[in-house]
């Protein structure tokens, strides 16, 4: 089978290529594909130098599943052309709230796969990824009614640019050198902004709106979310505090047996110094940590937890390699 990726170049590209070779898929050829600005550029897949190919003047007829990782305005572009001859997977927000367009994280709603009307399928928010792998196996047991959290949310969900210019800002905020943001609305180095992604006119940025969307899409229309989404000077993998009200009474003991033996989550929570993960320790991981877990006790039948969980791995290509098992899968029976 051959397998191609838009955006190879990129971060969450270049993950894509690691998760796809520790995968091990059937891949016959493999084609990466980015900008003018990359073509011809050689990229290592499987021990072998792989060429990067123009976007455009790419035959999308050579593999039958095609990646999108290039942002949101490539996919409107060129997903569609693509669709015609190749299965789309597109990490973009482009996509995901169309409604002939199942948006997926296989460990929550694999069965969306059915409804492939347009042959593209849509990879959720990062955010929105390791929130709905924890609310799962929770909702099953104890029904959900309402959530609210905030997100602390690593420079890479903007792409590589942001990461280089944490990097630089620190160096310069370091050397008390002058500061000109670029990429970030205020300078993000020893600072935290409370801004991602455009403003709606109620006063919600669109990645908080995406959370509430997303969920609902994926896990259940009739779960109330509210989300406060924050960039914080961390380079990779998102942290959330969440907030959930159950219509059912619960036992932490049965939250912490559910989560643990909840695919892709992993319980760790010591309630002592140290006892919880950071995003620094999720990085590379495949896991969603899962850590000081807490009744609230100012409300009845609702519960206190940290999310930790690598954005370009499980909040991105992990995710959407994932997807891939599950189509070829259906493919084959
Ligand atoms: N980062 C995350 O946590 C995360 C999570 C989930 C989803 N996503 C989504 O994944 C996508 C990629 O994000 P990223 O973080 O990897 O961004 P990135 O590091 O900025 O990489 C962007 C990629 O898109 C390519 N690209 C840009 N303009 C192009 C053009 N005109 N024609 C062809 N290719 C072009 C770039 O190629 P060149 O190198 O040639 O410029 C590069 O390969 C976005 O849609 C993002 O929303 C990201």
């Amino acid at each position: 089978m051959n397998i191609a990726i838009v955006g190879a170049t990129g971060n969450v590209g270049r993950k894509m290529l690691e998760v796809l070779e520790q995968k091990k898929l059937p891949i016959d050829q493999l084609y990466l594909v980015a900008s003018p600005r990359s073509a011809g550029k050689k990229i290592k897949f499987n021990g072998k130098d792989c060429e990067v190919n123009n976007l455009e003047t790419y035959d999308f007829s050579k593999a039958k599943i095609t990646f999108f990782a290039a942002g949101g305005k490539i996919a409107e572009q060129y997903a569609e052309k693509a669709s015609k001859c190749s299965t789309v997977i597109d990490l973009s927000s482009f996509f995901r709230m169309d409604k002939d367009v199942p948006l997926i994280v296989p460990q929550v709603n694999p069965f969306a796969i059915k409804n492939l009307k347009k042959n593209i399928i849509a990879n959720p928010n990062c955010s929105t990824i390791q929130l709905v792998i924890v609310l799962k196996p929770l909702h099953d047991l104890f029904n959900i009614k309402r959530v609210v959290l905030s997100t602390y949310q690593s420079v890479s969900g903007g792409g590589k640019a942001p990461m280089d210019e944490l990097i630089e800002q620190t160096k310069l905020s370091l050397n008390k050198k002058k500061i000109e943001p670029k990429n970030f609305t205020k300078q993000i180095a020893f600072n935290a902004i409370p801004h991602i992604d455009i403003f709606a006119d109620d006063g919600y940025t669109k990645e908080e709106l995406k959370m509430t969307n997303e969920t609902k899409k994926i896990l259940d229309n009739s779960i109330e979310l509210t989300a406060t989404c924050v960039r914080i000077p961390v380079l990779v993998s998102h942290s959330e505090s969440v907030n959930i009200e159950f219509e059912k009474p619960f036992t932490l003991e049965k939250i912490r047996s559910s989560l643990n033996n909840a695919d892709g989550c992993e319980v760790y929570d010591k309630r002592k110094d140290g006892g919880y993960i950071t995003p620094l320790e999720a990085e590379g991981k495949k896991e969603t940590y899962i850590s000081r877990i807490r009744e609230d006790k100012t409300k009845k039948n609702t519960l206190n937890l940290w999310i930790v969980s690598d954005n370009l791995l499980r909040g991105a290509a992990l995710n959407a390699a994932e997807i891939a098992e599950l189509l070829i899968k259906k493919n084959n029976g």
